[in-house]
C-alpha cells in the first residue's frame, strides 16, 4: 500500500523482514484497537520499525495517537489517510496514491500510522461488491480488492 514511504524508506526500510500483524475478534468492544495500540508501542520500544494501519472506518486508533488538527489535514485531498491512499482504486481511474504515514510523536522516532478515514465504509461496500468478479479474473476489481495490501 505505502510502497517505500519516505521516513521508513532512510532508515533502510528495503532492508528489514516485514512481519504483518492484525488483530481480529468477531466481537465489538473486546480491546482490540487498545491491544494494537500497546503491542505497537511494546514493538517500537524493542527497537522496531512499527506502521499502524488503521482499516477501521471507527477511526479509534487514529483519534487515539493524531490530534483533531492532524487527523483533519489527514482527510483533506492532499491528506495521507488510508482513504486518500486508495481512492483512485476505488474510482476506478487509477492505481494507489504514494503518502508517507504520520509520526506518531518525537518519543516514539519509529513509529508511524497511516489514519483511519470515514470514507473508507464506501470502499469496504465496493470490495463486497467486486468479490465475485475479482475472483473470476477481471482485472480491474481485482486491483480494488488488493488495494490495501499487495
Ligand atoms: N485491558 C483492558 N482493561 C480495561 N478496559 C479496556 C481494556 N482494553 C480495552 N478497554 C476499554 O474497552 C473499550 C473498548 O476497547 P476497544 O475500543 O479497544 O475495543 P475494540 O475491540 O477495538 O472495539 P470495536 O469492536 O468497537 O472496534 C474502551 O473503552 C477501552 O478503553
Ligand atoms: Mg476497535
Amino acid at each position: 500500500m505505502l510502497r517505500n514511504p519516505h521516513p521508513l524508506r532512510q532508515q533502510g526500510w528495503g532492508g528489514c523482514q516485514l512481519v504483518l500483524i492484525s488483530i481480529f475478534n468477531n466481537k465489538g468492544g473486546v480491546g482490540k484497537t487498545t491491544y494494537m495500540f500497546h503491542i505497537a508501542h511494546l514493538l517500537e520500544r524493542k527497537g522496531k520499525i512499527v506502521l499502524m494501519v488503521d482499516c477501521d472506518i471507527q477511526c479509534n486508533l487514529t483519534a487515539y495517537v493524531l490530534q483533531d488538527n492532524q487527523i483533519e489535514h489527514s482527510w483533506k485531498e492532499k491528506g495521507n489517510s488510508i482513504w486518500r491512499v486508495i481512492e483512485l482504486v476505488y474510482e476506478g481511474i487509477g492505481d494507489i496514491r504514494e503518502r508517507s504515514p504520520s509520526k506518531i510523536n518525537s518519543k516514539c522516532s519509529n513509529l508511524y500510522l497511516v489514519p483511519g478515514d470515514l470514507l473508507l465504509s464506501d470502499y469496504e461496500n465496493k470490495l463486497s461488491k467486486t468479490w465475485d468478479s475479482a475472483t473470476s479474473g477481471n482485472t480491474s476489481e481485482l486491483r480494488v480488492q488488493s488495494a490495501i495490501y499487495r
